[in-house]
């Protein structure tokens, strides 16, 4: 017996050893962690559980008979995280540069079918250098089951990709696939064709990191949702970001037991200025309303005309869309309409209620939004909220104009609660521009245009720039105090905590593309 446990602790070290210890030490020479110090700092102590970490690859070609590594360059398990079970892979960029082959993709789908069938979160730590390039068609082959797997598992269980280090080629679909991307600044990128072919194809000169790193996934494409300093922030990011996320879509939250206390928020009521062209900054309305240092906002760098974000209210779970007069003076655009879609999707899949801050001048007119489909784009939103079931209140702070009012949460597309403070201006448009249309022939044929225009405009302003039109035609269940919005947003979404609420049967929509 002795000797056959001697045998077994050895595989077990050497499995542990990865690629050996000079590839860890350059791995953590490049300010990177290994695949199983990145485990240990995301579960729980003593929950890891590892599976396959004996496999072994099965390829012959190109000498690789010689060289084999137990478990085969990818990490696979369960812990607990923060007490919840979760299943977690993390690719050892020591062992191939973590590339994926026939059985490295093997141990993964493994897990999958493990997450889905136990409906817990699966978390993947992807470091590798893509397809395990003397495997050929089988690691394609490889890739491809897990992309089924991810499409298969989505709106079933969350799935949550960290990139922390190279991902190229066909590895950044998964990824894509999955709830939310994070990304490491500096040592990490994605791309679907690396620097050396775009120069050849398109005879660009541009970096990986201007290509594919943090920054440019962030900002430009939002490819990427949150960016984590180093390894470490990461997965205190992952694990935060489960904290509002139940384990399944048949699951809720718990709530953190919450007593109301003096919810009364006095700086609500000097927070919208005087001119209703002048911008404040919606996050501190958020800050107001949410529970002390709760918001944990996703996508922070990408369209930032609006935020979208987690946070606790009460206690309680709540996904937060809010148009930002800070950037673009809020507007509806094409990023920001398919940013908040996403989001309202993901928070609709997992039973997170959502609260909705609206003072939007409308859609963004111009040819580069209409010709990059600014139809389809502000569908998807009006689609997302349109069919989502969860609890939603919407609060309107200043303005709902145009479409962009119909598109943000309004009653008539399903929501439960519809509040407005007396800033709120609700109108077909503003002012100025409605005066000039509708007022158009008098004011060209006016002695004095200008003071036309803007008795005009005073006019339609008293006529609608208010929130009381819209109340009285039960459009707004209520106009408050700003300083008691917390308390009845505390209020709604308990009275709402047990919504159900189904959509008619069918296979699945067809949401605008
Ligand atoms: C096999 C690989 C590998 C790969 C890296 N290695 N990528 N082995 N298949 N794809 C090995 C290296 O040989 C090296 O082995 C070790 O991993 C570390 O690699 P280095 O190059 O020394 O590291 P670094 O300088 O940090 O560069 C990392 C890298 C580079 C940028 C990822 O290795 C690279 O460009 N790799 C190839 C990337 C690629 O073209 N992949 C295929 C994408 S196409 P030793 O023994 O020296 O430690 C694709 C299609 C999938 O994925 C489509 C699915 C639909």
């Amino acid at each position: 017996m002795n000797d056959k446990l001697l045998k077994l602790q050895e595989l077990e070290l050497l499995a542990k050893a990865g690629g050996g210890e000079k590839r860890i030490s350059k791995q953590h020479e490049k300010g990177k962690l290994t695949a199983r110090e990145r485990i240990r700092l995301l579960v729980d102590e003593g929950s890891w559980e590892e599976i396959g970490m004996l496999v072994k690859h099965r390829s012959t070609d190109f000498g690789m008979e010689k060289e084999n590594y137990l478990g085969d360059g990818v990490v696979t398990g369960y812990g607990t995280v923060n007490g919840r079970l979760t299943y977690v892979y993390a690719q050892d960029f020591t062992v191939f540069g973590g590339s994926l082959s026939e059985t490295h993709a093997e141990k993964i789908c493994k897990l999958m079918d493990l997450a889905l069938d136990n409906k817990a979160p699966i978390i993947g730590l992807n470091d590798s250098g893509g397809a395990r390039i003397q495997e050929g068609v089988k690691s394609l082959g490889g890739y491809a089951d897990i992309f089924y797997r991810n499409t298969q598992a989505s709106g079933v269980i969350p799935q949550i990709s960290a990139i922390m280090g190279p991902c190229a080629g066909g590895a950044v679909y998964s990824p894509a696939i999955t709830d939310f991307i994070m990304m490491v600044d500096q040592s990490s990128y994605m791309f679907v064709t690396g620097p050396n072919v775009v120069k050849t194809v398109t005879n660009e000169t541009v970096t990986s990191e201007e290509l594919g790193g943090s920054k440019t996934h962030a900002s430009k494409s939002g490819v990427t949702h949150f960016t984590a300093r180093n390894d470490l922030q990461c997965i205190e990011m992952i694990k935060k970001l489960l904290s509002y996320i139940p384990q399944n879509y048949d699951a809720k939250v718990d709530d953190i037991p919450y007593t109301i206390d003096d919810e009364s928020r006095a700086a609500l009521n000097d927070i919208i200025p005087a001119s209703s062209n002048t911008p404040y900054d919606m996050k501190e309305v958020i800050h107001e309303l949410v529970d002390p240092r709760s918001f944990f906002e996703v996508h922070k760098d990408f369209a930032e005309n609006i935020i979208v974000g987690f946070s606790r209210i009460g206690g309680r779970s709540v996904g937060i869309v809010a148009n930002q007069p800070y950037a673009l003076a809020g507007v509806l655009d094409v990023k920001s309409s398919t940013k908040a879609a996403r989001f309202v999707r993901f928070c609709d899949c997992f039973n997170i209620p959502l609260l909705v801050l609206v003072d939007v001048p409308g859609f963004l007119p111009g040819t580069d939004q209409e010709w990059n489909a600014i139809i389809t784009n502000g569908a998807k939103l009006l689609y997302a909220f349109s069919e989502s079931t969860v609890p939603r209140i919407s609060v309107i702070t200043r303005k709902a104009y145009g479409g962009a009012y119909d598109v943000m949460n309004s009653k008539h597309i399903g929501s439960d609660l519809n509040l407005a403070w007396p800033t709120a201006e609700i109108a077909v448009m503003g002012a100025k521009g409605a005066s000039e249309i509708i007022f158009r022939k008098e004011i060209a044929s006016a002695d004095n245009a200008e003071e036309m225009l803007a008795n005009k405009e005073k006019e339609y302003a008293e006529q609608f720039a208010h929130p009381y039109k819209a109340a009285s035609r039960g459009f707004i269940d209520a106009v408050i105090e700003p300083s008691e919005t917390r308390i009845k947003l505390i209020k709604g979404f308990a009275m709402l905590k047990d919504k159900k609420k189904s959509i008619p049967s069918k296979k699945h929509g067809n949401i605008p593309l």
